[in-house]
């Protein structure tokens, strides 16, 4: 049986080490190339960094499975898979805006049980182990107790996609006039992390990878946020809600009313 916390232990150094290769790639960004679309941009640092995690993995314990946004697709056989995007954020980092970030997720038996999030920007590393809290640079976090939607700091984002962007527009227009502000940082795994944190009441995606909520729907469900689908599941790439625990429902009333789960 894999120990979680000496998972949390590699995965945390992995992370560490690849946070510091984004930095230091961050003001010299070369060999960009377009992936899904225009938009879609993959640099050398991206694939450096899941190069640098994964042969990590591969010396550390050669049989557990790697699911990487970069290419990384290994089974393994050990029931133990990590779920790796290198760089979250990478709009960003492109243009040396201070949100990107490394993620892992740790799946036991299918089950996200250990998670990393190392914002490189801002050196801060958030982590949980499923029931037992969630963490920044070790100390324990807690979401916010917002109770109203017109007070709440919502975060969101949008997919690379031109046609689904302007459904997610027509979406984010009818949430917006009546929350206190939108947000859009442009890391999933940040945005959920900062959720956990209190630096957002709420967060909302729809078109998330496997890698980009993985790890930031663990910390945010362990600082104690809701975190689901809109109808009654889990957190998925169908769609991903973080939010305070009381906003959770009419949150998920509005969006599902401005058409939300369909955009
Ligand atoms: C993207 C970011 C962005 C989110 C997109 C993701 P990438 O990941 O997390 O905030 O809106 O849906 O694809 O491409 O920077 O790893
Ligand atoms: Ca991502
Ligand atoms: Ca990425």
């Amino acid at each position: 049986m894999a120990d979680p916390l000496e998972l949390l232990a590699l995965a945390e150094s992995l992370a560490a080490e690849a946070a510091e290769l984004l930095r230091e790639g961050v003001d010299h960004v070369h060999d960009v190339d377009t992936k899904s679309s225009l938009t879609d941009m993959v640099t050398a640092s991206d694939r450096a960094s899941e190069r640098l995690i994964v042969e990590g993995i591969r010396a550390a314990r050669p049989k557990d499975g790697i699911l990487g946004e970069e290419g990384t697709a290994d089974p393994g056989s050990t029931g133990v898979r990590w779920v790796v995007d290198p760089l979250d954020g990478t709009t960003n980092f492109l243009y040396g805006f201070p949100a990107f970030a490394v993620s892992i997720a740790i799946e036991i038996d299918g089950v996200t049980e250990v998670a990393v999030v190392a914002d490189a920007a801002r050196r801060e590393t958030f982590t949980a182990i499923r029931g037992g809290g969630a963490h920044l640079d070790g100390r324990p976090l807690r979401c916010t107790d917002a109770t109203h939607l017109a007070t709440a700091l919502v975060g969101t984002g949008f997919s690379y996609d031109a046609a689904r962007r302007a459904r997610q527009g027509a979406v984010v227009a009818q949430v917006l006039p009546v929350v206190r502000d939108i947000r859009r940082v442009g890391a999933a795994a940040i945005d959920l992390c900062w959720v956990a944190a209190g630096r957002l009441d709420a967060y909302y995606e729809r078109g998330l990878a496997p890698w980009d909520l993985g790890a930031g729907a663990l910390v945010a469900a362990e600082a104690g946020a809701a975190v689901g689908d809109l109808d009654g599941g889990p957190a998925s790439g169908a769609f991903t809600l973080a939010t305070a625990p009381a906003i959770f429902e009419p949150l998920r009333d509005l969006l599902t009313s401005a058409g939300a789960g369909t955009a």
